[in-house]
């Protein structure tokens, strides 16, 4: 479904060249959950900005479905970390905003808007503006918005990350019954392994400087998976060890040992 081919990217700095992602090969799956995880700055949102076609490769290339992505489309979806929604439209307005940008026929869609907010938890709140919800409660509408023209692929940049413990965890929980549901295909980076073993079928580990891929580790977990007690623990702790080893191998700097 997704398709990267020898995918690197460079930016021309004040400093220099700075070589954000080295030689990428991957392939995901029709309905396939992959999520990216890697330190900061090694290149997570270069790749996924490319996918999306909001960015072009200095080298290599990016099948969807069978076709170059050369500008976004319509099939492909994009959430980032924070909602950005639109503060003086209703929330189904804001749900409603890609039906209008790409000139689709608002009635068709608007009793599906109502039910996108049903199913996240939002049903009656319709009217509201964003300003009167939580930020839980506005990433749930971005999540809605990016459902609306039922993407094939989902785009997802630390969709969570400015979300407390709590709400990130329940939200994790929809997202997973959402994939269950309507099975997109999605790339999904995250700073937490906890919610890449929750989510993933894979789990692929970039490294930093330039980057590229260290390892993919598979998880396999039948779902609906829970992070609370449950009878794969064994396997969640397994998955969740070797990331851990695999994030963290790379922060050991060397102690100098003849500093007097
Ligand atoms: N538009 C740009 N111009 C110059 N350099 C850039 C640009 N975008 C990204 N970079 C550089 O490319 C590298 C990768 O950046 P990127 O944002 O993809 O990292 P990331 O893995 O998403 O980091 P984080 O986890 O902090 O979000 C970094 O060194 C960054 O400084
Ligand atoms: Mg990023």
């Amino acid at each position: 479904m997704i398709r990267l081919e020898q995918v690197s990217r460079t930016f021309q700095g004040r400093r220099g060249t700075v070589e954000a992602l080295r030689g990428i090969d991957l392939d995901v799956r029709e309905g396939e959950f992959v999520a990216i995880v890697g330190r900061s700055g090694c290149g997570k949102s270069t790749l996924l900005r490319i996918v999306a076609g909001l960015l072009e490769p200095s080298a290599g290339r990016v099948m969807v479905d069978g076709t170059p992505v050369t500008r976004p489309r319509r099939d492909i979806a994009m959430v980032f970390q924070r909602p950005a929604l639109l503060p003086w439209r209703s929330v189904l307005d804001n749900v409603l905003l890609p039906v209008e940008m790409f000139g689709w026929k608002r009635s068709a869609h608007r009793d599906r808007a109502i039910a996108l907010l049903e199913m996240v938890g939002l049903g009656g709140f319709e009217k509201r503006l964003p300003h009167e919800l939580s930020g839980g409660m506005q990433q749930r509408v971005s999540l809605c918005r990016s459902l609306i023209g039922q993407p094939r692929v989902m785009l997802m940049d630390e969709p969570f990350s400015a979300l407390d413990a709590l709400t990130r965890e329940e939200l994790s929980g929809e997202l997973q019954r959402i994939h269950m549901e309507l099975e997109a295909t999605t790339l999904f980076v995250t700073h937490s392994i906890d919610e890449a073993v929750l989510l993933a079928d894979r789990v692929v580990v970039l490294s930093p400087r330039p980057g590229r891929i260290q390892r993919v580790v598979d998880v396999n977990i039948p779902r609906p998976r829970t992070l609370g007690r449950n009878e794969h623990q064994e396997e969640v702790a397994r998955c969740s060890a070797e990331l851990h080893e695999l994030l963290m191998a790379k922060a050991a700097v060397p102690v100098p040992t003849d500093v007097t």
